[in-house]
């Protein structure tokens, strides 16, 4: 049997206290949301499964992580998370999701469910542009085509990257030395990342990030959030590592949501390396406080 290895983002879970919060706030972002009970589950609309299920708890937490595995891998997968001494079990309550269910050593649950991978939606043809109003064209109202990547903090940084690493199958596409480590997931051509890791004194929700067609989406986006009342927002800009444009919003507890497009697509064939790069090549003004304190600030309970 060969090694088993996740093969893309699933999807995410947070904690918070009031769903209604959370409906309103990630609605004006542009995911489809459907209360079940005690459970707010949100997907991109149009996609198959749940990207984010919201519980209520009482602060924001992260309340688990869900990468896709092959069907068909459950069993080795449960053999190999028993020999690295994590025990698979039932969900966590809330944690509506098929497949395995275990949690790392620092306590998160994480989800292993079968599926396919969600695929990149294909690039828009150019438009033509002559004798055409494109202001008029535009979508004023785009929403996300998927959730792609999930950062979450880590309080023991190295061994988090290794333990993802070597009992996920993830692999590190590139590193912000000491800052973050992006990871990818799946064979042939991929997404430079689909998760990532930020150092801090504990374990927590840094962002989730969902994919749009590209700079006037992202543009709508943020219009669209600011005229529902979420108007702290970073960007937009280019990122330098995975080059992808981006503009995050602060969710109403503190942490992280962002909109990207035109991330780098890597293969078998690119290296791992160590960047001491700003985080964009261009975009606002550059705040060491906000960066440091505001976008990595860890405001989740231990
Ligand atoms: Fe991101």
């Amino acid at each position: 049997m060969s090694d088993p290895k996740v093969i893309g983002l699933n999807g995410f879970g947070l904690e918070v206290p009031d769903l209604d919060v959370a409906a309103k706030f990630y609605g004006a972002f542009g995911l489809a949301a459907e209360r079940r009970g005690e459970v707010l589950a949100l997907r991109s609309p149009g996609r198959p499964g749940d990207e984010a299920l919201i519980v209520r708890g009482p602060a924001k937490r992260l309340h688990h992580l869900s990468f896709v595995i092959r069907p068909g891998d459950e069993g080795a997968f449960t053999e190999k998370l028993g020999k690295a001494g994590l025990k698979v079990g039932a969900a966590p309550p809330g944690g509506a999701r098929a497949g395995l269910w275990f949690q790392d050593p620092w306590g998160t649950w994480i989800n292993l469910c079968p599926g396919e991978p969600p695929q990149s939606p294909a690039a828009k043809p150019p438009a033509g542009r002559q004798d055409v109003h494109l202001w008029r064209e535009l979508n004023r109202d785009p929403k996300p085509a998927r959730i792609g990547h999930v950062l979450i903090f880590t309080p023991e940084y190295p061994r988090a990257e290794a333990f993802f690493a070597q009992v996920l199958g993830l692999r590190t596409s590139d590193r912000a030395t000491g800052k973050i480590s992006f990871m990818a997931a799946g064979d042939g051509v991929v997404d430079h990342h689909c998760f990532g890791l930020v150092p801090s004194t504990h374990r927590g929700f840094q962002h989730a990030s969902f994919q749009v067609a590209g700079i006037d989406d992202i543009g709508f986006g943020v219009w669209r959030m600011r005229s529902a009342g979420y108007g702290e927002s970073f960007g937009p800009g280019r990122h330098a590592l995975a080059s992808n444009l981006f503009h995050y919003i602060r969710d109403p507890w503190g942490s992280w949501v962002e909109y990207y497009a035109e991330m780098d697509r890597i293969s078998a064939q690119w290296e791992t390396r160590d960047w001491s790069e700003l985080p964009y090549v261009w975009g606002p003004a550059w705040a060491p406080e906000f960066w440091g304190k505001e976008m990595n600030g860890n405001f989740e309970p231990k």
